[in-house]
């Protein structure tokens, strides 16, 4: 956290300076330094942003791997390959069914783009200059690949339907976002200081290209882009078997309940309240029945929730750290019965328990709407 704090502060040491040497300076150069000034505000919102939205997952210094294997976002080779137009989708639309959540407003995100483009900045300001990838698709031999895949990579990138520890390689938005060279050049120079290593030597270069020729076969159309409504739906009743009795749990260290347990709990008609901590994108895509949005950075609706004995649960997909944000505040402000659910909702989702998704609108002119909303039955509606 220091890192980044360091540097909002730098960036409003510089804005002093420049408003400071303003003065004296002719109109041409206050134009100029009022242009550079703009530059380091940009950096300054961008830092803050990054500290309060992704610091949590990628690391207040954006190295990644403060939780759920996510990556680094400025090793050099990331941030020479990767274009602004990527960067800002990979924020914008997010990776579907990892944790890595939509983060534009359009999507029931936080962000604008103002935003998105200053955490871009933020990202960008100590590292290396853009280089030229070529457009040219990669040809290769599909079938070599997948052998090589499975010897070189698959203990790291897990296979096409199963993820493993690293950043996973079929996801939909990835493929559709990343040209043939940027996969290529991430394989060839590796991502420095992480543990992906560069395949330079190691690979030939025949056999790089059937790598990346096996990665494209994997790439299917995205599904059309969806959009969130101007507003959640109202709050309503936040307890789930509002008239039932209260669900009994015991933590495991104190703060983690099994998904099992709360299951359990809610087909016996239990009252328990369930937060979901993830972004409110990932939300109205995905969710547990009857559980409320919460995020991990906005905590006004922990207000509407009761203060007795009714346990009050939250989950994430990382599948402990935005949930436990929103349960050490719960703490603070006094609640206590509170839990980290503690698989995720990745994992509740993996072992066929029941999920909905809130409808939502499909983009002028784009796709179909998506299915009914499936329900727990005995849930209130919401
Ligand atoms: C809850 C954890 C979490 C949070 C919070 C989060 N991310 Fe991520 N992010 C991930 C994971 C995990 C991945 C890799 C997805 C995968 O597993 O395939 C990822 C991937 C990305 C990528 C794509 C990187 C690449 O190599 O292509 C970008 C860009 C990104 N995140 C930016 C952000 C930004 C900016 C924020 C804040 C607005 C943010 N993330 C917040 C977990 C998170
Ligand atoms: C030792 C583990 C490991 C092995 C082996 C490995 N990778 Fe990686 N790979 C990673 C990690 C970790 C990342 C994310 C690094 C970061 O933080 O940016 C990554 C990143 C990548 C990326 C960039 C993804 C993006 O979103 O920008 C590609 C492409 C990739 N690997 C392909 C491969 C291929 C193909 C192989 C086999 C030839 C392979 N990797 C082998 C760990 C590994």
């Amino acid at each position: 956290m220091k890192h980044a704090t360091k540097a909002i502060l730098s960036g409003a040491t510089i804005l002093v300076a420049l408003a400071a040497s303003a003065c004296g300076d002719g109109p041409r150069d206050v134009e100029r330094i009022e242009a550079e000034g703009r530059i380091d505000a940009r950096f300054a919102v961008g830092a803050a942003a990054f500290l309060k939205y992704c610091a949590l997952c990628h690391a207040a210094d954006a190295t990644g791997y403060a939780a759920d294997h996510a990556p680094s976002l400025v090793s050099t080779t990331f941030l020479e390959s990767a274009s602004d137009e990527y960067l800002a989708r990979g924020i914008r639309e997010g990776r579907p069914g990892t944790a890595m959540a939509p983060y534009a407003k359009a999507r029931g995100g936080p962000l604008d783009d103002d935003e998105v483009l200053a955490i871009i900045a933020f990202l960008r300001d100590r590292g290396p200059a853009r280089i030229r990838l070529p457009a040219k698709a990669v040809l290769g031999n599909v079938a070599s690949g997948e052998a090589l895949f499975a010897a070189s990579c698959q203990r790291c990138h897990g296979t096409r339907t199963e993820r493993g520890n690293a950043v996973h390689l079929a996801n939909t938005a990835l493929l559709s976002a990343a040209s043939d060279a940027y996969l290529r050049y991430a394989i060839v120079h590796g991502r420095p200081s992480t543990p992906m290593p560069a395949f330079h030597g190691a690979l030939g270069e025949d056999q790089i290209d059937d790598v990346v020729a096996m990665l494209r076969s994997w790439a299917v159309p995205p599904e059309p882009a969806r959009q969130a409504p101007p507003e959640l739906p109202p709050l309503g009743e936040v307890v789930i078997n509002p008239g039932g009795k209260n669900a009994e749990f015991t933590l495991r260290e104190g703060r983690f309940v099994p998904i099992d347990d709360v299951k359990r709990a809610i087909e016996a008609k239990k009252r328990v309240v369930i937060i979901d901590a993830r972004a409110t994108s990932d939300w109205l895509v995905m969710h547990i029945p009857g559980s409320i949005s919460v995020p991990y950075y906005g905590f006004a609706r922990l207000d509407a929730l009761p203060k007795d004995s009714t346990w009050i649960t939250a989950y994430c997909a990382c599948p402990h750290h935005a949930s436990g944000v929103v349960v050490d505040e719960l703490r603070k402000r006094g609640f206590t019965h509170t839990a980290v659910l503690d698989e995720g909702i990745l994992e509740w989702k993996k072992r066929g328990y029941p999920t909905v998704s809130e409808p939502v609108l499909p983009d002028a002119g784009a796709g179909a709407i998506p299915a009914p909303a499936l329900r727990l039955p005995g849930l209130p509606p919401r």
